[in-house]
């Protein structure tokens, strides 16, 4: 690790890690919506995939990384990403193992560390890289925001945007992200989530936003909605 960063870490003794909030704080779909894509084995992960009904752009895809309700979860999220216009891949890092809509997080979680979520994205990005796709758009919400902060710290993707994300570390993620990487950002986030709250993405401004973070930093503040917000999709 670069001396700064370490450094950075230190002084960031203080950080907040950004907690799950639990099942009952999320806005789940009120109806079974029809997926128009479908569940496909890349490289051993299931992956559920969505294409667009026109023409698209082979050499770019959206990473799609679910919340904890993962695949399971009859929103269909990937279907709009893909009406987008874009080809969209949501692999299943949650192992075969989603949160039930009524499920404990906490108990969830132990069995859902990075070290066994992170191997099944990393497949499906080698995959879709091997296949030509050279623009790797991630998408990442609540849970999914955490790994979508990975990928760009790391430097794997193209861009990345997440929704109410979970599990971070403000500041110190964004402060590593400052210090590694060159792949644009966008946060979305709830005025009422209790998780990554109003104040901490004023502290994650405050180390990226005013041209802090020069490959880009876009926050947008929805009001007036509460964490699993960007998740609740309409009838199409
Ligand atoms: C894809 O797999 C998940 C997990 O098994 C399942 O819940 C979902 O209904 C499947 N989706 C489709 C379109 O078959
Ligand atoms: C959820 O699981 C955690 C850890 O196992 C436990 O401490 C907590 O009491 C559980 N919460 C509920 C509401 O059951
Ligand atoms: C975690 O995984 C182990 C091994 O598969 C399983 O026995 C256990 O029930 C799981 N824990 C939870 C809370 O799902
Ligand atoms: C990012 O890099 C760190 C440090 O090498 C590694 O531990 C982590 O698994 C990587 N995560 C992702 C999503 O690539």
């Amino acid at each position: 690790m670069q001396l700064f960063v370490f450094l950075s870490l230190l002084a960031a003794a203080g950080a907040v890690v950004v907690p799950f909030v639990d099942s009952s704080g999320h806005f789940h779909p009120p109806t079974d919506i029809a997926p128009r894509g479908k569940n496909t084995t890349i490289n051993g992960i299931l992956t559920y995939v969505s294409l667009p009904k026109e023409k698209f752009d082979p050499t770019t895809a959206v990473l799609m990384l679910t919340d904890v309700f993962g695949l399971p979860s009859p929103d269909n999220l990937a279907d709009q990403w893909a009406a987008a216009g874009f080809a969209t891949y949501a692999p299943d890092y949650l192992n075969g193992d989603a949160l039930p809509p009524d499920g404990n997080v906490t108990a969830w979680a132990v069995n859902h560390t990075e070290a066994v979520s992170t191997p099944p994205i990393l497949a499906v990005i080698r995959a879709l890289k091997s296949h030509g796709i050279r623009k790797i758009a991630a998408t990442g919400y609540c849970f999914g925001g955490l790994f979508t902060t990975r990928l760009i710290q790391n430097n794997t993707i193209t861009v990345g945007t997440m929704a109410h994300p979970s599990l971070l570390n403000v500041p110190t993620d964004f402060e590593l992200m400052k210090a590694q990487s060159h792949v644009p950002v966008e946060i979305n986030n709830a005025e009422l989530d209790t998780g990554f709250t109003p104040a901490l993405a004023v502290e994650t401004d405050a180390v990226m936003d005013d041209g802090q973070y020069p490959p880009g930093y876009f926050r947008r503040q929805f009001d007036d909605v509460a964490h699993g917000f960007a998740v609740l999709s309409e009838t199409p």
